[in-house]
C-alpha cells in the first residue's frame, strides 16, 4: 500500500545491483511513494541490463559513479541536481564490499591492501558522498541520508571479518557527519542495521545460509526482508522522522535484543 510519503521529494539511490539488492527494493518503494530519483552504481560492478530494468520501471536515470572517487561523486551530485531540477532530499548509501570476505581470508590473517580497499569502498565512501554534497550544498534542509550496516559493528560475528570493523567506522561517520550536517543544514544522517538478507553481498559471506537460519530462529519476529528494510528506509526519508538523526537503528525483528530463544534452546536439545 502506498501513502505518497515521498511525494515531491527527490533523491539518489546507490547500490541496486540486481532485484535481490536492498537498494532495488528501496527504489521500487520510493517510486511507489511518489519520489523521483537517480540510480547509481560503480561502473565496473554495474550490470547495465539489470539496472536499466529498474530505471525503466521507476522512470529514473542512471549515473555511473565509483563511490571511492570524489570526482565521480561530484559529477553524480551535480548531474543529479540538473536532472531532478534542484537540490535533493534523500540519499541511500547501500554499498558494501570486502575482498577479504570474498577470498574467505580469516580475520587474524587479513590482507591489509584488501582491508584498505574495503574501508574505502564501504565506509569512506559515505564520508566522501557527504563531503561532496555539503560542498555543493546539494541536499535540502531536513534532507535525509541513510546508510546500511550490520550488527557485527557492536558484537562479534567471526565470519564477518574486516566488515565488522568497517561497519563500525561507517556508523561512526554517520554520527560525526550527522552532527556537522545537522548544525549547518539540518540534514539528517542515520544508519539502518539490517538482518541477514539474501543478496549478492550477503550470500558472499562464509556460512551465510546457516547464519541466516540461526538469526531467523533467534529473532522474535524472524529476519527482516529486503522489502521490510526498504519500507523502513522510506519512513526515514519521509518528514515523519524529521527529528531522527545520528542514530544506528536496528531493523532485525528483535534479534539485537534477544539473548536466546526457546526455538534455539529446543534445537540444541535443552528443553524442560
Ligand atoms: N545482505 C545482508 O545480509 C546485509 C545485512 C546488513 C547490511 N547490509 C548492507 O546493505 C548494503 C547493500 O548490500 P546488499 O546486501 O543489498 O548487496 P548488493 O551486493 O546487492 O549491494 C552492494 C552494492 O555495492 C555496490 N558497490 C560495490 N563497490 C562499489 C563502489 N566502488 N562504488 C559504488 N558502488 C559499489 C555494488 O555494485 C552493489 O550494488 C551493504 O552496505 C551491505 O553491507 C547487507
Amino acid at each position: 500500500m502506498a501513502y505518497q510519503l515521498l511525494k515531491g521529494k527527490t533523491g539518489i539511490i546507490t547500490g541496486a545491483l540486481d532485484e535481490n539488492s536492498i537498494a532495488w527494493k528501496v527504489a521500487e518503494k520510493a517510486h511507489e511513494e511518489g519520489a523521483r530519483f537517480v540510480l547509481t552504481n560503480a561502473p565496473i560492478a554495474m550490470r547495465m541490463g539489470e539496472i536499466k530494468k529498474l530505471a525503466d520501471k521507476t522512470g529514473s536515470q542512471i549515473i555511473p559513479a565509483d563511490a571511492t572517487s570524489t570526482e565521480e561523486l561530484t559529477h553524480l551530485f551535480t548531474e543529479s541536481q540538473q536532472i531532478l531540477g534542484g537540490k535533493i532530499d534523500f540519499v541511500l548509501h547501500s554499498i558494501g564490499m570486502s575482498v577479504n570476505i570474498r577470498k574467505k581470508i580469516p580475520y587474524t590473517e587479513l590482507n591489509y591492501d584488501y582491508y584498505q580497499k574495503g574501508i574505502d569502498v564501504s565506509a569512506l565512501s559515505l564520508h566522501k558522498m557527504l563531503a561532496v554534497a555539503m560542498k555543493l550544498d546539494a541536499i535540502n534542509e531536513w534532507g535525509s541520508v541513510v546508510a546500511l550496516t550490520y550488527m557485527a559493528a557492536q558484537r562479534t560475528f567471526p565470519f564477518y571479518t574486516d566488515m565488522a570493523d568497517i561497519k563500525a567506522m561507517l556508523e561512526s561517520i554517520s554520527r560525526s557527519f550527522g552532527y556537522h550536517y545537522g548544525v549547518s543544514k539540518k540534514v539528517r544522517i542515520n544508519t539502518v542495521s539490517q538482518s541477514p538478507t539474501k543478496t549478492t553481498a550477503g550470500t558472499g559471506i562464509k556460512g551465510f545460509g546457516d547464519f541466516f537460519d540461526y538469526a531467523q530462529s533467534i529473532a522474535p519476529l524472524g529476519n527482516a526482508s529486503a522489502e521490510d528494510c526498504a519500507n523502513y528506509c522510506i519512513t526515514l526519508f519521509s518528514d515523519l522522522t524529521r527529528m531522527v538523526t545520528m542514530q544506528n537503528l536496528f531493523h532485525d525483528g528483535g534479534f539485537s535484543n534477544t539473548g536466546v530463544s526457546d526455538l534455539v534452546m529446543n534445537k540444541i536439545g535443552i528443553t524442560e
